[in-house]
């Protein structure tokens, strides 16, 4: 390891996250009874310009008045460019801070964005004497935002996830599709022809390589890195592929923009029952070896070295954390 330490971001189950309208709050009840681990009330891009003080009431109103258990629950504030922005932070900290975990922060850009809410977070935090600390997520979903991906993540304290906003992520870069996190026939590869001429079509991810960035810069400041939406809610199994490219990389979580995907996630973010087992069994066989003084064991004709152990220990601490809930 390297001499230079880094605080892990307090752990939370974070598989799937449920946005929801702060216009819309006759969604807000099902929103609470699901079984989502993580809510973001929206003031942003689900509300339309002149429902954003209505919105901001419903979110306060919610917030204190309705039983979201053992929910984590966020408010996605407006962006550092908007004049809504401010009074989201104050009134929405201010008048129902408490029952707050954190704050999602969309379009961040630089460093100095996340210093300037950090900023009057904390002061509201000690006007109001509370003694819990609200903690930011953040939406990488700009070009500035990923240029600037690294200091973003090490930016606040109060950091603990990066989110992949893809659709204002294509925006940004301009990328010439249209379907928000799914794949484009355009993103593929034509293989060489073969004997008889024919030719296969390979379809790439065109979003690997901005996921993967994010992923880096997260989990090199103790943050989870946590994938955006996926548009089609029809499309259950474009979904999962999607879930599980962004789990293979690194990922905990996927964004539900629509109540069915929340199971999805869950599921695919969730360890199995073999991975669970396997990862048990790699720990007991590593304990064995400790206690004859061997360093290194194999097991199902594979070798174990620490960094098993240590990949067995994420998991079976993600799957103690899961049966706890
Ligand atoms: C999320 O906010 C996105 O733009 O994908
Ligand atoms: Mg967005």
């Amino acid at each position: 390891m390297s001499f230079h330490s880094f605080e892990q971001a307090p752990a939370r189950l974070n598989r799937s996250e449920l946005a929801v309208p702060g216009s819309q709050p006759q969604m807000f009840e099902k929103a609470a009874q699901s079984e989502v681990d993580v809510i973001f009330l929206d003031l942003e891009d689900a509300v339309a310009p002149d429902e954003k003080e209505q919105a901001r009431r419903n979110i306060i109103k919610a917030l204190n008045e309705i039983d979201w258990g053992n929910k984590t629950m966020s408010v996605r504030i407006n962006g550092l460019d908007t004049h809504y922005m401010y009074r989201d932070v104050v009134d929405v900290v201010e008048q129902a801070g408490e029952r707050l975990d954190l704050i999602m922060i969309p379009k961040v850009g630089t460093a100095a964005d996340v210093y300037a809410v950090d900023m009057m977070v904390t002061q509201i935090e000690d006007a109001r004497g509370y003694k819990k600390r609200i903690g930011f997520e953040h939406i990488i979903e700009t070009a500035l935002g990923m240029q600037n991906v690294h200091e973003i993540a090490a930016a606040s304290k109060r950091n603990e996830s990066l989110h992949f906003g893809v659709a204002d992520y294509a925006a940004s870069t301009r990328a010439r599709t249209t379907i928000i996190g799914g794949v484009n026939p355009d993103y593929s590869v034509l293989t060489d022809p073969l004997e008889d001429g024919s030719r296969d079509v390979h379809w790439g991810d065109m979003w690997h390589y901005a996921l993967a960035r994010m992923v880096v810069a997260a989990r090199a400041n103790g943050l989870r890195p946590i994938d955006g939406p996926f548009g089609d809610f029809q499309d259950p199994e474009g979904y999962r592929a999607a879930a599980r490219r962004a789990a293979v990389l690194g990922c905990e979580g996927k964004w539900a923009i629509h109540p069915s995907q929340i199971v999805l996630a869950n599921e695919v973010m969730s360890p199995s029952e073999a991975e669970i087992t396997k990862a048990n069994r790699i720990l007991a066989a590593m304990a064995e070896a400790e206690a004859a003084g061997k360093g290194a064991v194999s097991l199902d004709g594979r070798l174990i070295d620490y960094a098993s152990i240590r990949q067995a220990e994420v998991l079976v601490e993600k799957a103690r954390r899961i049966a706890a809930e």
